[in-house]
């Protein structure tokens, strides 16, 4: 044609060249995407959950569950009434500087336990202390509204338990009759938290709505029994640990060791599913028991693990410092909920 000549039209090798190119760009956009993104088509088996924990005192002790509902916020008892056990909900805090604190400094408090009481309130109990009931704030009008400071100076908001639940803690924790205060968040009216950006940066799947409320990071972790017992075996003889003294949310048996390490993706059961965040660096908390609340003298098994679990990716290094990693954060990409022996699930590459 003549109009086809006057603007030299493209040959059909041009347009050839074209298609072929734009189907390599879509693949690999589409490759990239899944990768990093999307959940995984195939899913392999790798195990069974073998332990549920929640922990609704950061620092005290965990209660074992049979099932927990997953919210972005973390795990959750799975009951008729309206009050649930949630992961990190209450917050110990010093009265005067505000800073949380935590087993690492009070040991004692692994002894706390705490259980539902009624449809609005929820038992203490420590050793050689009485059973203490305290109702959970439901607004911040009858409570006083506040915050506390946890890592890195970072606020967050939590409302006073008030002052029964104030002296119960100081008179466990510090024999004293104040001094410590017991906070709880309020989902409905508190903001969640913001990532710092560096972990963010280094991290590269890491979102704000991974961050528990007042866990250390975010709102699982994961471990698994292989892991455990590949470490027992590198202790001297006298030292033995259990995995609660880990504290994991969800214990998984039947993988291979440290393969969590490396799963980017993990289904509980059928519907919850969740993206591995980072690896969890361990601190002295590990060495604690979590029966007895006595410290490891030789801080053993933090000094066996440094000598064999520290990051080595350079990045990592500088946003996580020299302390060594096992079990992994998770963050929630979709909620269910979870029973005690269902399969594990991950990617399939
Ligand atoms: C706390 O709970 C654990 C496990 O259920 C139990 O063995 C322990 O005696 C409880 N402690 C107190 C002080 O009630």
């Amino acid at each position: 044609m003549l109009w086809q000549k006057a603007y030299g039209f493209p040959s059909p090798l041009f347009w050839g060249t074209v298609s072929v190119l734009l189907a390599l760009l879509v693949r690999w956009w589409h490759q990239k995407r899944k990768s990093t993104n999307s959940v995984p088509e195939k899913w392999r088996c790798v195990g069974e959950l073998s332990e549920l924990t929640v922990f609704p005192i950061k620092s005290c002790a965990g209660i074992s569950l049979e099932e927990a509902e997953c919210t972005e916020c973390g795990i959750q008892t799975v009951s008729d009434g309206p009050l649930k056990l949630r992961d990190r909900f209450f917050i110990v805090y010093d009265e005067k500087t505000e800073e949380f604190k935590t087993a690492r400094t009070y040991p004692k408090m692994l002894l706390i336990n705490v259980t539902l009481d009624g449809n609005d309130a929820v038992k203490l109990s420590a050793p050689n202390m009485p059973e203490l009931q305290i109702k959970v704030p439901q607004d911040s009008e009858s409570n006083k509204r506040t915050h506390c400071k946890i890592w890195n100076n970072e606020k967050v908001e939590t409302v006073d338990c008030g002052d029964t639940a104030a002296n119960w803690l100081s008179k466990y924790v510090l024999n004293q009759d104040c001094g410590l205060r017991l906070g709880y968040y309020l989902a409905d009216i508190m903001p969640r938290r913001v990532a710092a950006e560096k972990l963010k940066q280094c991290f590269k799947t890491f979102k704000n709505k991974d961050l528990g409320v007042y866990s250390d990071l975010t709102s699982f972790m994961l471990m698994t029994e292989s892991s455990i017992d590949d470490l027992r075996t590198r202790l001297p003889p006298h030292v033995s640990i259990i995995s609660r003294q880990f504290r994991p949310n969800f214990l998984v048996r039947g993988s291979l060791p440290y393969e969590e390490d490396k799963w980017k993706w993990i289904r509980i059961g059928e519907t919850a599913v969740f993206k591995n965040v980072k690896p969890c660096t361990r601190c002295v908390l590990t060495t604690i028991n979590p029966d007895t609340a006595i410290m490891e003298p030789k801080r053993e098994p933090l000094r066996t693990l440094k000598g064999y679990r520290q990051l080595t990716d350079p990045a990592m290094l500088k946003v996580e410092g020299s302390s060594p990693a096992l079990g992994i954060h998770l963050g929630l990409h979709n909620s269910g909920t979870v029973r005690v022996g269902d399969s594990i699930f991950v990617e399939d590459e």
